[in-house]
């Protein structure tokens, strides 16, 4: 089925100069980019964005960390681009990532409260539509 998901790259993979490699991946994979823009993330953004993590005790950090430099905001399509993207980013703790996915090639853990790992992507079709709503509307 083609669909679209909602990918970003987070203020550690703009930082550290890994969008051109991020993107690359993206089109060698054979998937589309439909839109793209760099911007910034905002509290209340995000707070919607995480509205499943916003309770939770790491989440101040992790708004914090989203809030620390620019992201790139995509949205991707392709056949099955959900799950396919999700395999392409790897496990979430980007030291248990496997070699060859993104975070584990491009990521790893610093001692820093949040979880750094470089790219999101809508983890259901649910979550992508709502996702693309809140950051392309
Ligand atoms: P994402 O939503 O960013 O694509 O990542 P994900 O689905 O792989 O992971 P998720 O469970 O949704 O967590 C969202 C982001 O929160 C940070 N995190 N920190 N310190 C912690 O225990 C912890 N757990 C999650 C990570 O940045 C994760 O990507
Ligand atoms: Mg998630």
């Amino acid at each position: 089925m083609v669909e679209q998901t909602f990918i970003m790259i987070k203020p550690d993979g703009v930082k550290r100069g890994k969008v051109g490699e991020i993107i690359n991946r993206i089109e060698n994979k054979g998937y589309r980019i439909i839109s793209l823009k760099m911007m910034s993330a905002t509290e209340d953004l995000l707070a919607k964005h995480y509205e499943e993590h916003v309770d939770k005790p790491f989440y101040p950090e992790l708004a914090n960390y989203m809030m620390s430099g620019p992201v790139i905001a995509i949205i991707g399509e392709g056949t099955n681009i959900i799950e396919g993207w999700r395999n392409m980013m790897g496990a979430t703790n980007p030291t248990l990532a496997q070699p060859g996915t993104i975070r584990g090639d491009l990521a790893r853990e610093w001692d820093t409260e949040a979880m750094m790992n470089v790219v999101h992507g809508s983890d259901s079709k649910t979550s992508a539509e709502r996702e693309i709503k809140l950051w392309f509307s």
